[in-house]
């Protein structure tokens, strides 16, 4: 059985007040539960504070992108130690604004997963296809090559950690959600390609969440899906209650 996941991306949002008293609004409404993991991708600055504030709560935190290597002359980049070394636990890899904007590609997402492994951070790897390609009856194939590459060269033991973000580029903050049986039909595509790769066992260990447009209103039927394990939120994360909603529909 897996444990439903439900991470809020932050994106570019929120002034370090903000984001505390985020934390203390939704330390107040979530239930201790251990039937889900709740997760804060706030913007870097805040990474520190943040891990300080969620200590004793039961939110994890985890950072929007990281650098593949440990240290170097790379001004402004965060390194996966630095992360480690302030507590952060999670890293989201290759979310479709860091290929758009800032020339992530299969590839260089797949040194990052490496890379978080080797620094014991586990990573959320995002995957999704544009409009164009899935009008283009593309989407099968664009998702299980990304899948491919991202894992190429991770252990089968690092795999089963992993976490995949199936996020469709076209249902990203645009209002428009794929429905929950397509998002959930792409999501089984997932774990087929994860079952060639390693095994059925790591297939099924491995937890694929669905982003794009989720809310409180359509969480459920989501979550209700069988290879749907947890959603990546952006426009919703940002107010605690409708985080805290989210995260309680996993409970
Ligand atoms: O990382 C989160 C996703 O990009 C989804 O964003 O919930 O605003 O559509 P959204």
């Amino acid at each position: 059985m897996r444990k439903p996941i439900i991470a809020g991306n932050w994106k570019m949002y929120k002034t370090m007040d903000e984001a505390v008293a985020f934390v203390e609004a939704l330390a107040g409404k979530l239930k201790e539960s251990d039937k889900t993991e709740t997760v804060i991708c706030p913007p870097a600055p805040y990474l520190a504070a943040l891990v300080e504030k969620s200590k004793g709560l039961p939110i994890r935190i985890a950072a929007q992108t990281m650098h593949e290597e440990t240290e170097g002359a790379f001004t402004g980049e965060i390194s996966p130690a630095m992360l480690k070394s302030i507590g952060v636990e999670l890293v989201v890899l290759g979310h479709s604004e860091r290929r758009q904007y800032y020339n992530e590609t299969d590839d260089s997402v797949n040194r990052k997963v490496k890379s978080a492994f080797e620094h014991q951070l586990t990573p959320i790897v995002c995957v999704g296809e544009t409009l164009e390609q899935r009008e283009n009856n593309a989407t099968s194939a664009i998702v299980s090559e990304q899948v491919k590459k991202a894992f190429a060269g991770v252990s089968e033991t690092d795999a089963a950690s992993a976490i995949v973000a199936y996020e469709p580029v076209w249902a990203i903050g645009t209002g428009r959600t794929a429905t929950a049986e397509d998002a959930n039909k792409v999501c089984g595509q997932i774990r087929e390609v994860l079952a060639e790769l390693y095994s059925d066992s790591v297939a099924q260990a491995i937890r694929i969440q669905y982003g794009g447009s989720v809310k409180p209103g359509n969480i459920e039927e989501l979550l209700s899906m069988s290879d749907i394990d947890g959603a990546l939120v952006g426009g919703a994360s940002l107010d605690p209650e409708s985080f805290a909603a989210l995260a309680e529909a996993g409970a």
